[in-house]
């Protein structure tokens, strides 16, 4: 949660604006930072091509991998550099930055500054000894090496930096600490750790208010009893407290002021939330005091076509969709977040499971974290702590994502030292890691002496693992690992894992290599060998009290890891995602829907009922079975097609499959409609969808999503999310439409990005031009500083179509 400046000698400036950045020190370009210079491509093959063996996929032996961390060029150095302002008599500045990828290394008028290994993580820099009055020229050089990540990390400094400048007396908001320690329905008690960077003298203190949401005053307290590191201890009683919670996310702040003599020595602001975690035996996870299971969702931090650049609008797109999906709560797959994600969380109410490493001493790719672990996962631990503990979304830590050392005695003794290093820092949130060999972490104690013990995957071995778990529960810290492309639909379905529609794939149906596309199917059967279906982990969350919840992965497709297509160019991005890359919902989207949002109905039908327009499918579904599914809450639907009902059926919680799903397995295609009507317990009609074939393309549909709906804000950072469908004259998406389309921004803004979600697409997400795919695509625009109206025109020259949308930006 960012501290905000008010008193006078407190200045903090977010360094946006007049950045230089270069690759080879002798062309520079004009940046604005979060930037990411990898993003715009060209994706290549070369970029990522490597010879491995991926241990965790059960690999035996090493072949060649292509768009394993996305194929874009992030591998290299990177240069920035800008003019920061020291005011004359200025006592003490730091620069905070929220993540530089990577190995960061500062400079101050040519001298380093600092460096920091871990490009994932906030760290600050004192620049006070090397700064002067006036101009100062700040520089920092980044080095991203080969086979350092097993996904896309992006490239370049990829979250906000902030100058910080300060008087010699100030308050250091890394050592604020606010935290609930009783709730109960008319009190709260909130205890308030506050520090500065030196002990403090005899006339100084501490004076807080704590406001409401509103600004009300529901608490104040000085302090003058002040430790030798210059730490003071408050405590507030607050009545009738309002408890923050993913449902009611509510905030209140603490005004902290620094005070000598009845004098402002400094001033911040933070704020925090009322509320209280618990994991145990009996009551399992409880979040103030009430027993939940977690429906989270794993993501990694690329926001798809902006690549790993931070921006608002697009962290709270992400958090608003999964919301409405049911979803409660995300894992930051397998790294620290930015402050901005933590701040949207907050607001928006958003459970987090902070994460720290994907890898400790032993390295799960040649260059990764590994060469840096023994060094640094003290700092790294303690800066992710200390920045981010004030968060109340953060509901626990993770010290780590299946790592090898799991079933040995280092494993077991790294796992302690990181475990109590988080407990040390923070003693109120429970600490987890994902671990995916379970008997090999329960039988080195890595598993049995967790606070919370973390699976990820193999769902058969629950069963075992409990009987062994002295936790008395255990947490599902990835789950699903299901596979599926927009849009795309596979005949003959069939329960698979590591189904490869490409046409070197040996076990591959010889007939089928002309469909051969690199795609994996949306009837949401298909996994890895490793993972399984939703509905396979349901059955545990919802038969076992004991199980806690579960952090699927993923919530959105991210770039790199193309399994199963890991050897199959030119995938290069994941099919993992609940929502595509462009952020737009697959089928499972709503699967996961009808399940864990308990406030709206969901009636979702798939596949689409267009089986004879593209020439790639030869319009030969006429006749063909083509099962039809309905993703509901409702327990029972009839099926009709053309009219014609294909029987009324309940959900049947003995068959896998049947439990969690309405299906029609027995359908064969003909064009017209197919209907699906859906009935509550009592046997009472709820609701029907019809889903309709497709005449010929006649519209584009434009629809904008916006955080402050409908308008943009005029501060340069603000994007606009269009989604652009291609439809018949009636409104239908003509769902097998891959149209070449051109875009052109002109008024009160600029053209960002485009994509599709196509995981095979080479197109460039920063060039004006895309094709659909599946008919769809998601165009993004940004805000200027001037107000206006900004204007998206989208025009397909083949079909001699466009269409326009304004959006005001005021
Ligand atoms: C897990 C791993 C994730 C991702 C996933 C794909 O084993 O923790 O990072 O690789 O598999 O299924």
């Amino acid at each position: 949660m960012a501290v905000t400046a008010l008193a006078q000698n407190r200045q903090e400036t977010t360094l946006t604006e007049g950045w230089l950045f270069s690759q080879d020190q002798q062309t520079w370009q004009n940046v604005c930072v979060p930037h990411d210079w990898a993003i715009a491509g060209p994706f290549d093959k070369k970029w990522d091509l490597q010879k491995v063996r991926i241990e965790q996929n059960g690999e035996k032996e090493a072949t060649e991998k292509s768009g394993r961390s996305g194929a874009l060029p992030w591998i290299g150095e990177g240069h920035y550099k800008r003019n920061i302002q020291i005011p004359a008599g200025c006592k003490h500045a730091e620069l905070m930055f929220d993540g530089a990828m990577a190995e960061p290394t500062v400079y101050l008028n040519g001298q380093k500054a600092g460096y920091w290994a871990y490009g994932y993580n906030t760290f600050r820099i004192d620049i006070t000894p090397l700064m002067k009055a006036g101009d100062n020229l700040l520089e920092v050089h980044l080095k991203n090496v080969e086979e350092s990540s097993r996904w896309y990390p992006g490239a370049g400094i990829y979250r906000p930096v902030k100058l910080i400048i300060t008087g010699d007396d100030r308050i250091d908001p890394w050592k604020t600490f606010i935290r609930t320690t009783r709730l109960s329905s008319s009190q709260a008690v909130v205890d308030v750790t506050v520090g500065t960077g030196s002990p403090l003298d005899a006339h100084q203190g501490f004076e807080i208010e704590v406001r409401d949401a509103k600004g009300k005053l529901v608490g104040h307290e000085h302090c003058s009893e002040i430790s030798n590191s210059g730490e003071a201890n408050l405590s507030f009683t607050i009545q009738e407290p309002h408890p923050w919670s993913p449902e009611t996310p509510y905030l209140y702040t603490a005004h902290i002021k620094y005070m000598q003599n009845g004098q402002l020595l400094d001033e911040v602001k933070q704020k925090f939330g009322i509320r209280t975690v618990k994991v145990s035996k009996e009551g399992g996870f409880q979040l103030n005091g009430i027993t939940r299971k977690i429906k989270g969702v794993c993501l990694h931090h690329d926001l798809g076509p902006l690549g790993a650049a931070v921006n608002k609008a697009a962290l709270i797109r992400q958090i608003k969709t999964m919301k409405d999906m049911g979803c409660d709560a995300i894992r930051t797959s397998h790294n620290m977040p930015s402050q901005m994600q933590m701040d949207i969380c907050d607001s928006l109410g958003m459970m987090v499971m902070a994460e720290s490493f994907d890898m400790w001493l032993y390295p799960k790719c040649k260059n990764g974290y590994a060469r840096f672990f023994e060094d640094w996962w003290k700092k790294d631990i303690e800066n992710l702590i200390l920045a981010n503990r004030n968060h109340p979304s953060i509901i626990m830590w993770s010290i780590g994502n299946e790592i090898p050392e799991q079933g040995s005695a280092q494993g077991k003794e790294i796992s302690e030292n990181l475990q109590n290093a988080c407990h040390s820092l923070d003693p109120t949130r429970p600490v987890t890691q994902g671990l995916d060999h379970a008997e090999a972490s329960i039988k080195s104690g890595v598993a049995t002496t967790m606070d919370v013990p973390g699976f990820n995957y193999r769902v058969h071995k629950y069963q075992n693992s409990i009987g062994q778990l002295p936790q008395g529960f255990l947490l599902g810290s990835e789950t699903a690992s299901t596979v599926s492309s927009r849009g795309v639909y596979k005949f003959p379905v069939e329960v698979t894992d590591n189904s490869q529609y490409a046409s070197w794939a040996p076990s591959y149906d010889p007939q089928a290599i002309l469909k051969a596309d690199g795609q994996c199917s949306s009837y949401d059967l298909e996994y890895c060998s490793w993972s399984n279906l939703p509905d396979d982990d349901w059955v545990w969350q919802d038969d076992k009290d004991w199980v806690i919840g579960e952090f699927v992965w993923t919530g959105y497709d991210y770039l790199g890891e193309p399994t199963p297509y890991d050897e199959y160019w030119p995938s290069r991005s994941s099919y993992f995602g609940i929502c595509d890359l462009a952020g737009l919902p697959k089928d499972r989207y709503w699967l996961y829907r009808s399940r864990w949002n308990k406030d709206e109905h969901t009636i979702h039908l798939l596949p689409h009922w267009t089986w004879g327009l593209s020439k790639k499918d030869k319009g030969n579904r006429i006749g063909k079975m083509t099962p039809v599914y309905c993703y509901t809450d409702y327990p029972t639907g009839e099926l009709f097609v053309n009219g014609k009902s294909q029987g009324k059926i309940s959900k049947n919680p003995a068959e896998r499959l049947d439990r969690y799903r309405l299906r029609w397995n027995n359908v064969k295609y003909e064009p017209g409609e197919i209907k699906v009507v859906v009935y509550d317990a009592q046997g009472n009609k709820a609701g029907e969808q019809t889903v309709k074939t497709a005449g010929k393309p006649a519209a584009l549909k434009l629809e904008a999503w916006t955080q402050n709906s409908p308008l943009l804000k005029p501060n340069g950072d603000d994007l606009a999310f269009i989604t652009v469908s291609l439809t018949d004259a009636d409104g239908t998406l003509i769902p097998q439409a891959d149209d070449q389309l051109t875009f052109e921004v002109t008024g009160a803004g600029s053209f960002e990005a485009v994509c599709n979600g196509d995981a095979t697409s080479l197109e460039s997400f920063k060039a004006p031009t895309m094709k659909l795919f599946n008919g769809q695509l998601v165009v993004v625009v940004r805000s200027s500083k001037e107000a206006g109206t900004l204007t998206l025109k989208v025009t397909d020259e083949k079909l001699k179509l466009s269409k326009s949308i304004d959006i005001a930006v005021q």
